[in-house]
């Protein structure tokens, strides 16, 4: 693998083995992550198994039960006898083909409990924690059973007893989206949830629950164990027959996940997701490059083109030319195009068989792809399964074949609409195994993927580097079509959906009105300058400029979306409260350069941005991309004031965030000597804008 490496690995291991006598019914062990920080204690009482979780000597998570049910063979949830117990250690380094940082650290404390029905000596089960700085994963492990081929297993019975009263950030659990506003309240208003779902307490620490390694098994949902406390418990998605998960043994279950973090910023850097997956399994990755894209794509959502053929048809071979164009002039090496394909006239309507290598008649793909390649632009695909499973499948190799002989490197799927087949549902063991299989195709054809309505990431990017990014979020889309997304919603996705992996959410609407599509009640609640912070704020190595392009034409903040990068070798959270306000800074892969997004909710801020990340003794030109005299997301959301200072590590930059507003800050370093301190103070009241030392 090309960017592997491993700079320090250790793994040791000590068996501790006991007698199988009336006193494995109880028995207790525990472990700590490698900085001592996080205590884990997994205990059998009565021979039902529980784990508990301290952090900084705070009980996070109080006893909670775990455990496997399946159909017909003796549950894994009690009556259970310890058989042995295994610690061992783990510590390495390695470097992701693309991320929000380049090098992540895997350092953790492994305990693995080896248990056995009390009645059947043949049906052992494993249970392995790792306990890292920064959070903890475990799962289930069944070994091959003498004389089973198989199992079905009817349920996962791992709860997670929440210790005090925190506050909670969720979805309600849904088996087919994560297309939903965050839920903001005390434990108690809780009753279901999709993970990630995200915690604050009163003392401030945060965690987050959620899952890592789903494979060949169902999506976990939450939901409350029992009303009058704070249990909640793993809900799997069914299949059609109310079976959970069918498995061949040995069986594996996803990692459940606790990320935790002192404070708000400390969960937007962990790392444990990817880590609890595998490394990669692409040898030469040199093919997967991140990269921002426009799309024939805004104007479907606003109603000024259609995805069918018609007189507002989109994708034409003239349009298809004039954003290839507009991209090659303005530096964006990606372009979508939807609604290509013969088919679209049956999507929702109950048969949708969209056909992805038959394109319409007036869109001739074989010319788009030679005027592509002529350009320097890369087309990023588009297969609308609709959700009509069978009969994408039975054309992912010919699609997968016809796209990569066009030279085509990355594929936006989908899967909008009802579930076929009936009864499956998005977030299943088959779906999931579905997804999966669309992965392997196209990394086979050296294809990047894009999946809206997708399975939520648990991390799989590091297996498949391929899997760039995802929906599974309530994107820019909504704002077009429905009420739309409240200026709060960005200051909640990183600290939720955001910490399970990128989000395709598709920021960069500078018409925040869009007056033509004749709809006055739709629009973006955000400020133009907001638009810009999201590139920073909201990761994804595939990040759309998301307009129709005559609205980039002539605007000087686009030069903001031609310079952001999408690959980052560091990232610091500058600061962070969840629902209100969030600023990151993150460091350019390929230059010296950093970039600084932040955004507030519909409070207008003031945010203290110090910038002790930038390298001391170097001067950086900040080019300053700020919410604009009397800007604010409702009244006046267009104006930016684009400003340019000198900046040191020494200086602390001053964020005024107009209400839903943001500001975006390139830092682009100059010289080896750095002396001019830099204030920049905009004051909301008198609409004073005071800069000192001018660059
Ligand atoms: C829903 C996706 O989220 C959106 O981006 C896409 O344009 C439509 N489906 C059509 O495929
Ligand atoms: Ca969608």
């Amino acid at each position: 693998m090309r960017f592997f490496s491993l700079s320090f690995v250790t793994f040791f291991s000590i068996f501790s083995i006991s007698s199988c006598g009336l006193d494995s019914l109880n028995m207790h062990k525990e472990t700590t992550s490698p900085d001592g920080k996080v205590r884990l204690v997994f205990q059998l009482k009565g021979g039902i198994p529980y784990y508990s979780l301290f952090y900084h000597g705070h009980s996070l998570i109080s006893p909670s039960k775990m455990g496997l049910r399946f159909k017909g063979y003796s549950h894994l949830d009690s009556n259970l006898v310890f058989l042995s117990s295994e610690s061992a250690s783990f510590s390495q380094v390695w470097r992701p083909v693309w991320g929000f940082t380049d090098s992540i650290r895997n350092n953790y404390n492994q305990l693995t409990i080896l248990l056995r029905q009390q009645d059947t000596a043949h049906r052992p089960m494993e249970i392995v924690f790792r306990v890292y700085d920064d959070g903890v994963g475990f799962r289930y492990r069944i070994p091959d059973w003498d004389g089973v081929d198989s199992v079905f297993v009817t349920d996962e019975k791992t709860q997670f007893h929440i210790a005090g009263k925190p506050e909670v950030w969720w979805t309600p659990a849904n088996y087919d989206s994560y297309e939903m506003l965050y839920q903001n309240g005390p434990m108690d208003s809780l009753k279901t949830a999709n993970t990630p779902v995200t915690f604050r307490r009163e003392d401030g620490l945060h965690f987050n629950l959620h899952e890592a390694d789903l494979t060949d098994y169902a999506g976990m949902t939450l939901k409350k164990a029992d009303e009058t406390n704070n249990v909640l418990e793993c809900d799997l998605v069914p299949w059609p027959d109310g079976i959970k998960v069918k498995a061949k043994l040995p069986l594996q279950t996803p990692w459940r996940t606790i990320q935790l973090s002192r404070d708000a910023g400390g969960l937007l850097t962990s790392h444990l997701i990817q880590n609890l997956n595998e490394p990669s399994k692409i040898e030469n990755t040199s093919w997967i490059q991140p990269m921002k894209y426009v799309g024939i794509w805004w104007g479907m959502h606003i109603g000024v083109f259609t995805w069918h053929q018609g007189p507002k048809h989109g994708a034409t071979t003239a349009r298809a030319k004039q954003y290839i164009d507009f991209a090659a002039r303005h530096n964006i090496p990606g372009l979508l195009i939807e609604g290509w394909n013969e088919g679209w006239e049956t999507w929702l309507s109950g048969k949708n068989t969209p056909d992805f290598t038959k394109p319409y008649p007036d869109f001739d793909m074989e010319e788009v792809a030679r005027y592509a390649k002529e350009k320097d632009v890369r087309i990023i695909g588009h297969h609308e399964s609709g959700g009509n499973v069978p009969n994408y499948e039975a054309q992912l190799d010919s699609a997968f074949r016809y796209y990569e002989r066009l030279g085509v490197r990355a594929v936006k799927t989908g899967y909008a609409g009802k579930m076929h087949p009936e009864g499956q549902h998005h977030h299943g063991q088959f779906m999931v195994n579905h997804y999966r299989r669309v992965v392997k195709k196209a990394a086979q054809h050296h294809i990047m993927l894009d999946v809206h309505e997708p399975i939520k990431p648990t991390g799989l990017s590091r297996t498949w580097p391929n899997m760039m990014t995802r929906e599974g979020v309530r994107g820019m889309e909504y704002n077009a079509w429905s009420e739309g997304n409240p200026p709060e919603h960005t200051t909640i996705l990183p600290f939720t959906r955001g910490l399970a992996g990128p989000m395709d959410y598709t920021p960069g609407i500078f018409d925040l009105t869009f007056e033509q599509a004749g709809r006055p009640d739709r629009r973006v609640h955000t400020t133009l300058a907001k638009q810009l912070a999201l590139y920073v704020v909201l990761y994804s190595p595939l990040q759309m400029a998301a307009d129709l392009i005559e609205n980039y034409e002539n605007q000087p903040a686009f030069r903001f979306i031609e310079d952001v990068p999408v690959d980052w070798s560091a990232t610091h959270v500058l600061q962070a409260r969840i629902g209100d306000y969030v600023a990151i800074a993150r460091k350019d892969k390929h230059s010296e350069d950093w970039y600084i997004g932040a955004v507030t909710d519909e409070q207008a801020r003031l945010l203290e941005l110090p910038l002790s990340f930038l390298q001391a003794g170097k001067t950086y030109r900040a080019e300053i991309y700020c919410d604009g005299s009397g800007a604010d997301w409702q009244d006046n959301p267009l104006p930016v004031e684009i400003t340019t200072c000198a900046a040191t590590s020494a200086d602390t930059l001053k964020a005024a965030l107009a209400k839903g507003g943001g500001m975006a800050v390139r830092l682009i370093k100059v010289s080896e000597t750095g002396d001019k301190p830099v204030m920049y103070i905009k004051d909301f009241n008198d609409k004073q804008i005071e800069k000192i030392n001018t660059f």
